[in-house]
């Protein structure tokens, strides 16, 4: 993944895909590429890892032919480190045919076997590879005499054979007067033009060009000319579906952030999407397993660990609290949670069949890095689960799993912190079942995490609700966070947004601990917000709202939906649906991001840049 941009019509091509990728380079990434093919069928490729500045120099350089045809990609590496050879537009053995793609192909590693037994000859470590491979192989089988439409046709084979989610854009010299695109679960875009036509991931790359637009649906293949364009189905028949233009109203900075006000927000409303891609090819429901592609090789020594020591900073602390309540629960592991800046001071101490986890987002944050080193140094064996393929944390653990959550842009972390928590949950059914864990277990587990999506789809649908509770306390003059057991770490969680965000000092602690000195703060004027789904603790929380209640402090709750015995005591409820305890923190994360953000919003504060904070801190 990440940005996509291609143009064929009249005018030269390459500063118009060096500008469409510029306006896509707030979506974050790591690398870039371009292809264009000239006026006598030559391609000309150029990538280059970092900034699409870095390209532009190498293009400086260049001494491509006039070209009305190209198309450009910004990398999000989710297959290979960002390098050049992976970066995309990605081609085939005889480099006749180029592809650039966003989303993730679950069963390329089959395909790419298949391939090279077939005598194909692979060069990059992506995903995407295989799809210039597959296109040459469906190119040259097909048809000699389908009339130009081959390309059309073998791209469309190819799409049959791959499992997952994709928009592409296809160039060949071999039909150099098209561009292919398709999508399925990743966005992409035609901008329709006079005499020229543009295919994007997003329509911030198009609007200097076109205000036409068609959304391309799932399953959908368009083969796109300087003069037209025809859109068909990629299964069934392959027969012609009927295109709606739209005229697209927004401004620049709303079509980046996706017609959301702030980044936050649209990565919010993001976390379906991404608690799919992380669990993407990952579970095995029928064998109630989960297959880890990057930990495989290790499998073996992680059936021998004895003890897991987590370590991670701020949110992804908080996830690493409750991997640990997972972990020890359902896989019988003893696990401790480290903040890493404490655990490279201290003298830890590492029996044998250790294992250091490190959890994190930019996979760049320095304490975290110290603490695998710290461990690497001791002999211990360290992994990984780190949101940016590539990155310090990444190459220094070596093996680990990638969140797959995409390039998160807003300060405040919010879906990849459930992409950690997810990540966990299939850690733990990894390790569970290589140890006690039944066959049932992993399957409920399984059964559970995939009605997430949709139970935090509804979730978000009650934003207006939350929108009166936020209006109701936008003004209090500070918060206590409280959960118990699995809800514990949440209110950590929630305590680092309504800080960060809202700029409130809040206090939060495992709710069993309030009794001792916390409560003498509980007021009238002195909010509680209270996480207490129905689960195993329910009642020991239910006691703490009553001690707040008898106080005069306001409560906030978050309970299970159809539990309404809580209303005795509050009115301000926030109701989750019923899922697996382990998987409540889930779902519970949901309103409380929506509740500081609006608070925040209603602030009036610089929501995706809080004051003084960093994405990335790769300081001490
Ligand atoms: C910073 C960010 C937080 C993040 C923490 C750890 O403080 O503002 O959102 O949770 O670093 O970052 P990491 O990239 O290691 O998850």
């Amino acid at each position: 993944m990440c940005g996509i941009v291609g143009y064929i019509g009249k005018r030269e091509v390459t500063p118009i895909l060096v500008n469409g990728l510029k306006r896509l380079e707030y979506r974050g990434y790591d690398s870039a590429g371009i292809v264009v093919i000239d006026k006598k069928g030559t391609g000309h490729l150029a990538r280059e890892v970092g900034k699409v500045a870095m390209l532009e120099k190498a293009l400086a350089k260049s001494n491509w032919g006039t070209a009305s045809i190209g198309i450009a990609h910004t990398r999000w590496a989710t297959h290979g480190v960002p390098s050049e050879r992976n970066a995309h537009p990605q081609s085939d053995c005889t480099s006749s045919f180029w592809v650039v793609h966003n989303g993730i192909v679950e069963n390329y590693k089959d395909l790419k076997d298949a391939l090279i037994a077939e005598g194909h000859k692979f060069i990059s470590d992506t995903d995407t590879e295989v799809i210039a491979h597959l296109i040459e192989k469906f190119y040259h089988l097909a048809d000699s005499k389908a009339n130009g439409h081959r390309l059309v046709n073998a791209v469309r084979q190819t799409l049959r054979q791959i499992k997952g989610t994709y928009g592409i854009a296809v160039v060949s010299k071999l039909e150099p007067d098209k561009i292919i695109a398709a999508r399925n679960s990743s966005p992409l875009i035609l901008g329709i033009g006079t005499d020229e036509n543009l295919v994007a991931s997003d329509a911030s790359a198009v609007i200097s060009h076109t205000k036409n637009v068609i959304y391309l649906n799932d399953g959908e293949i368009a083969e796109v000319r300087g003069d037209g364009f025809r859109i068909e189905t990629v299964g069934g028949d392959g027969e012609e579906t009927k295109a709606k233009v739209e005229e697209i109203e927004w401004d620049m900075e709303k079509i980046e952030k996706g017609g959301h006000e702030h980044f936050m927000h649209k990565e919010i409303f993001e976390i379906p999407e991404v608690i799919e891609n992380s669990m993407r090819g990952r579970l095995i429901l029928e064998e109630g397993r989960a297959k880890l592609g990057g930990i495989e090789d290790v499998k073996e020594k992680l059936r021998e660990v004895k003890r897991i020591i987590i370590a991670a900073c701020g949110t992804a602390n908080a996830a690493a609290r409750v991997a640990e309540y997972m972990i020890e629960e359902y896989a019988g592991v003893p696990t401790e949670v480290d903040i890493a800046s404490e655990f490279r001071y201290r003298k830890p101490v590492f029996t044998e069949h250790n294992l250091l986890l490190a959890i994190s987002q930019s996979g760049e944050t320095a304490d975290t890095l110290a603490a695998i080193k710290e461990a690497k140094e001791k002999g211990v064996m360290t992994m990984g689960i780190v949101n940016v393929v590539g990155s310090s944390i990444a190459r220094e653990t070596g093996v680990g799993i990638y969140n797959h959550a995409g390039p998160e842009i807003s300060v405040a972390s919010t879906k990849a912190f459930i992409s950690q928590l997810v990540l966990s949950a299939l850690f733990t059914v990894f390790l569970g079942r290589q140890r006690d864990m039944s066959i049932v277990m992993g399957q409920r587990i399984g059964e559970a995490l995939k009605e997430l999506p949709g139970m935090v789809r509804r979730l978000l649908a009650d934003e207006p609700h939350i929108i009166e509770l936020a209006k109701k306390y936008k003004d209090t003059r500070g918060m206590l966070t409280l959960g118990r057991k699995y809800n514990a770490p949440i209110a950590t969680e929630a305590a680092i947004k309504l800080k960060e965000l809202c700029y409130l000092p809040v206090i939060d602690l495992p709710a069993g601990e309030m009794k001792h000195g916390t409560i003498a703060l509980i007021a009238p004027d002195f909010p509680s917000l209270v996480i207490a789904p129905e689960d195993s603790v329910y009642e020991k929380t239910k006691s703490t709202i009553e001690q707040i209640k008898a106080r005069g402090g306001p409560i906030i709750a978050i309970t299970t939906e159809g539990n309404t015995e809580l209303e005795r005591f509050t009115k301000d409820i926030m109701y989750i649906p019923k899922t697996l305890e382990m998987l409540t923190p889930i779902l519970a994360t949901i309103p409380i991001y929506l509740f500081a953000y609006h608070i925040a919003r209603l602030r009036g504060h610089d929501i995706d840049k809080p004051r003084n904070l960093a994405k990335s801190v790769t300081v001490e």
